[in-house]
């Protein structure tokens, strides 16, 4: 009989790129950008950060969950966390978390932080459930340096 349970966890690959993009646009309310999000740049981001970003696969090699995930030496982020709609409730989620933290351990980066928009109710509850503090005193900053990454949310 199938397991329908398995699943494996691993660093993700640049070959991995096109499906990890496919699997991003199918997550509802997913902002993605123009550059950012471009092959060519996330190419760029898994090569600052090799160990960091993480797939989940089922046995088939189909891939079902992946979280970008980098620090800058100090802080890590993580950015896009998301498990196919078919797949959700298995533990992916959690279990890619886990190996991600444990990656940004062995490379002595001390926290992580994300986004999570305030309306996203299930990713609320992910990182919650996952132990996640969500900070209510700090303000969150940003200036774009590029009018070109256009961010396009997934409907
Ligand atoms: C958030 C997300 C990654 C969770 O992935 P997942 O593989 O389904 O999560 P897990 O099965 O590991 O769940 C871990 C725990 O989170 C909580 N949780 C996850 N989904 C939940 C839901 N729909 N309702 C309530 N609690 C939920 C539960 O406590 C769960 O533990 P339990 O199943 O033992 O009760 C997935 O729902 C997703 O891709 N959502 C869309 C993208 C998104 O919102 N990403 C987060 C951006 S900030």
């Amino acid at each position: 009989m199938k397991d329908e349970t398995l699943f494996y966890v691993r660093p993700m690959e640049t070959s991995d790129i096109e499906a990890v993009r496919a699997l991003w646009m199918t997550i509802k309310g997913f902002g993605i950008r123009t550059i950012d999000d471009s092959k060519e740049f996330v190419e760029r981001f898994i090569k600052r950060n090799p160990k960091t970003s993480i797939v989940a696969s089922l046995p088939d090699g189909r891939i079902v969950g992946s979280i970008l995930c980098g620090s800058d030496g100090r802080n890590a982020c993580f950015y896009h966390v998301c498990v196919s709609n078919d797949h959700r409730r298995r533990g992916i989620g959690r279990a890619m978390v886990r190996y991600a933290m444990d990656a940004l351990k062995r490379e002595h980066i001390n926290k992580v932080t994300l986004i999570a928009f305030k309306g996203n109710e299930v990713g609320n509850l992910f990182w919650n459930a996952e132990g996640f503090t969500e900070r209510g005193d700090i303000n969150y900053y940003e200036m774009p340096l590029n009018d070109e990454n256009i961010t396009h949310f997934n409907t």
